[in-house]
């Protein structure tokens, strides 16, 4: 008989890439995806725990899921990083909750469940486990959309003081070469023509290659991009202090790879970066742009930030908003900090009040929005390709992105989803850019 599952999934895209991965594993269970937690036989939430914010959630979701379970008797499951650091806690508040399971070991979720619906008491499995759970992930051969995730590197080494990543996701590890291939001839297999390599710390990647040595991400880049029918790479997150000159060079001489990176600096203050322990200074940062983009001159950059660092003066953030000024976003992620339990930075002296963290946020998003803006209005009158990803809200609209990560929603009825499109950028929307074809024949570019 089919059970219903239903995923909900929250922080990063490597949880998006796990949700799928636990649905690949509970398919031969006779999970099939559901539409709604109400009509589910097993509803997972697979949680995060970057901000404070993020992980109340769960408890919130919980308490909504409570009289579901006790009107239909489905399983509920708590699954990614607020499991790993707060299972016990989840359990205790959430006695309901059938199986907690960490981001590390979800490859038992089979085990779990059944152990639970037998035995009608919670398993809890929030190891680290010596073996990979990559050796454990089924080899699906499923249809996959245009623009796929490969999770290529998991975990974090690098302890920023504000961060919980490397207690929830464990320490850095990289698959091997010949594993990450394997999975991207089948996603192209399965449809994809564009994907974007995952990783805590993605340019940390150092794969086991073929002659028994170590790839760096630029190699794995390169390795990747031979591979027919496959158009377009992205990576994603990557860290500063990991940009090295096979990567830089990659930008450069790989047209596969897209010309949009997301490189997370936090600050723009020194003594910020320092008490960050990130491990460079802004100087670093501006030189590491300046190589990129000479390297490739038609790179944008998008960057995350986090206001309210403790012991974040004034000049401190002004220096944040001269880094900002200096290299012009394209788009960008900004946060207030949020003291997490059993980080460093949450101990520190120097906290700063919640108005200032509010008024320091808007500031800074004001400053990022306007780039933004700017960067899509210089776009306009250009010609682009853009990868149909879906059917748009009107009748024969398609809708993809730029290689800038653009939104483009454009009139072509016949363009099939998957193809390439060479869209001329027309006017910007809320959201989106709308674009008008420019190939008469839509013959993919
Ligand atoms: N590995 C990536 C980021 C992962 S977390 C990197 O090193 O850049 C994604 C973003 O969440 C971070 O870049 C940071 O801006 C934000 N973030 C992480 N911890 C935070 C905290 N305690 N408070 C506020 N923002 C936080
Ligand atoms: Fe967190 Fe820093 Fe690791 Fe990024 S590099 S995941 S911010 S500890
Ligand atoms: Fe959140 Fe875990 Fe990703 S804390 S941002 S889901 S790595």
């Amino acid at each position: 008989m089919t059970k219903r599952l239903f995923i909900k999934t929250y922080g990063c895209q490597m949880n998006v890439y796990d949700s799928d991965r636990m649905a690949e594993i509970l398919a031969p269970l006779g999970y099939a995806p559901g539409d709604t937690p109400e009509t589910a036989d097993l509803v997972i939430l697979n949680t995060c725990h970057i901000r404070e914010k993020a992980s109340e959630k769960v408890y919130s979701e919980l308490g909504r899921l409570r009289p579901v379970k006790e009107a239909r008797g489905c399983l509920i499951a708590v699954a990614g990083c607020t499991a790993q650091a707060e299972g016990a806690e989840i359990l205790r508040r959430m006695p309901f909750v059938d199986v907690v399971v960490g981001p590390q070991s979800y490859h038992r979720l089979p085990e779990l469940v059944a152990r639970a619906s037998r035995a009608g008491g919670a398993a809890l499995d929030t190891d680290f486990p010596v073996d990979s759970k990559f050796d454990h992930l089924p080899e699906t051969a499923g249809a996959s959309g245009p623009a796929a995730f490969l999770t290529v590197q998991e975990g974090c080494d690098k302890f920023c003081t504000f961060c919980v990543v490397p207690y929830t996701r464990g320490a850095e590890f990289s698959r091997p070469i010949a594993d990450v291939e394997r999975e991207a001839r089948r996603l192209v297999a399965g449809g994809a023509r564009e994907i974007t390599l995952l990783g805590q710390n993605v340019n940390a990647y150092h794969g086991r290659d073929a002659a028994g040595g170590e790839t760096g991400l630029g190699g794995l880049i390169r390795h990747l991009a031979a591979i027919p029918g496959l158009e377009r790479l992205r990576y994603t997150t990557s860290h500063p202090r990991d940009v090295d000159d096979a990567l830089i060079a990659a930008h450069g001489e790989e047209p596969k790879l897209m010309p949009y990176l997301h490189l997370p600096v936090q600050s723009g203050a020194d003594r910020i970066l320092a008490a960050m322990n990130r491990g460079h200074d802004a100087a670093h940062y501006l030189r590491i742009v300046e190589r990129l983009r000479a390297a490739r001159p038609d790179l944008a950059l998008s960057s995350d930030f986090i206001v309210g660092f403790p012991g974040e003066s004034d000049a401190d953030f002004a220096a944040t908003l001269d880094l900002v000024r200096a290299v012009g976003f394209a788009g960008a992620f900004s946060f207030k900090f949020s003291a997490r339990p059993g980080t460093p930075a949450a101990a520190l002296d120097g906290q700063i009040p919640e108005p200032t963290k509010d008024e320091r946020l808007q500031t800074l998003q004001a400053l990022l929005r306007e780039q933004a803006e700017a960067f899509n209005r210089a776009m306009l009158g250009r010609v682009v390709p853009v990868l149909v990803e879906r059917r748009g809200r009107h009748p024969g609209q398609a809708v993809g992105r730029s290689p800038w990560l653009q939104a483009v929603h454009f009139d072509a009825p016949d363009a099939p989803i998957g193809s390439l499109v060479m869209v001329r950028l027309a006017r910007l929307g809320p959201n989106s850019v709308a674009g008008e074809r420019a190939d008469a024949t839509g013959a993919a570019a």
